[in-house]
């Protein structure tokens, strides 16, 4: 008789964050094996399964290689990072160790444990502030804050890797990731929390008012517009980006967003919508990093790997991340690990 097909084993790094957390979801649907790598310094213990949960530091390249040699692996998705603009812009040297200091342990571990396949999360913050909208990939780096900086500069090593090395990759360069799963099985659960939608629900809930960072913008309220990607349709991108690695094709680097913008007023609109309530907000000068427009062309995306977002819809968006905030409220965080 043969023996059932081994599923594929794939490692998530940051699997207890918030696009992890929905993309392992997603990868066990589609039938495969998931081991999460995740310090906690930022994702939550309740997103996972703790029975495939590993925590520990991806600096730690010796442990890596023990969980490899263990639980052999086909391909990384690779999630793990510092993710917050502003604080980057304060804290500099954190984002570069964490975001990029750690890849390159993620990387060394794979490329001692033969592991040839990553995809890697990149972001629009890549590209800076350009005059032309919607942003396509052609577009040369221009990050204007070291959180964006750290995720080219990974671009750039995986690049090298590549050639060197024969390690492919798919860099998926997301734009505001929002929403939650639409079973209310995964969601946002940030501490600090950064995100805009969270943040207005978090305002409607304390009453203090949300801080909204400038409103003199040249975008037609003042305000910042953002592409706003439904996480389940992000998810999908890495289903994708995974299976075309694992069938043979090239490294690419791919935008994921759905090529409209809302702005952060119409944000509030949705929010007040959804929730039937008022958003307590005001408005504070403008932050340094932050452009006034980031709207995805992500046909390439739609072109090679057959991608379509299905949840465009920002009351739609917003309604499931209203869902999901409303079974978890916000909590302080339970545990801080020491860097
Ligand atoms: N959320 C967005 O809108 C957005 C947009 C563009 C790109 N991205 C990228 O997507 C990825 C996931 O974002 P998210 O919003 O889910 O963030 P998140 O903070 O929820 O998830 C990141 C996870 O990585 C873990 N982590 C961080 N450093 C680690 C380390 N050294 N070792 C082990 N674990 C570590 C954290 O504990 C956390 O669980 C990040 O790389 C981020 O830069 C996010």
């Amino acid at each position: 008789m043969d023996s059932p097909q081994r599923k594929k084993r794939i490692l998530v790094t940051g699997g207890a964050g918030y696009i992890g957390s929905n993309t392992v979801l997603q990868l066990t649907d589609a039938g495969y094996e998931v081991v999460v790598v995740d310090d906690l310094s930022h994702g939550d213990r309740r997103s996972v399964d703790p029975r495939i949960l590993r925590v520990f530091d991806l600096h730690d390249t010796e442990a890596l290689v023990k969980l490899f040699d263990a639980e052999p692996c086909e391909a990384v998705i690779h999630f793990a990072a510092f993710t917050s603009v502003a604080e980057s812009m304060r804290l500099p040297e954190i984002y570069f160790q964490n975001n990029v200091g750690a890849s390159v342990s993620l990387l060394t571990a794979m490329l001692r444990c033969g592991v040839k396949y990553l995809v890697f999360s990149s972001t629009a913050a890549v590209y800076g502030i350009h005059p032309s909208s919607p942003i396509s990939e052609s577009l040369p780096y221009a990050a204007i804050n070291p959180y964006g900086d750290s995720k080219a500069m990974v671009e750039k090593i995986l690049g090298w890797f590549d050639q060197a090395h024969g390690m492919r990759h798919v860099c998926l360069r997301y734009f505001n990731a929002s929403g939650a799963d639409p079973e209310g099985r995964a969601g946002e659960l940030h501490y600090p929390e950064t995100h805009l939608i969270p943040l207005l629900f978090r305002a409607i809930e304390t009453g203090i008012p949300a801080d909204i960072f400038g409103d003199d913008y040249p975008t037609p309220d003042g305000t910042c517009v953002r592409d706003f990607i439904h996480v389940t349709d992000l998810a999908q991108a890495h289903i994708l980006a995974l299976a075309a690695l694992l069938a043979g094709a090239s490294s690419a680097k791919l935008n994921v967003g759905t090529g409209q913008g809302f702005s952060v007023r119409e944000v509030v609109q949705a929010v007040e919508s959804v929730t039937g309530k008022t958003v307590p907000y005001r408005i504070r000068p403008r932050r340094p990093g932050d452009p006034p427009v980031l709207v995805a062309n992500s046909s390439k995306l739609q072109n090679t790997l057959g991608w379509k977002p299905k949840y465009c819809d920002l009351r739609y968006i917003v309604s499931t991340a209203w869902s999901f905030a409303q079974k978890h409220p916000s909590t302080p965080r339970l545990q801080v690990p020491v860097r």
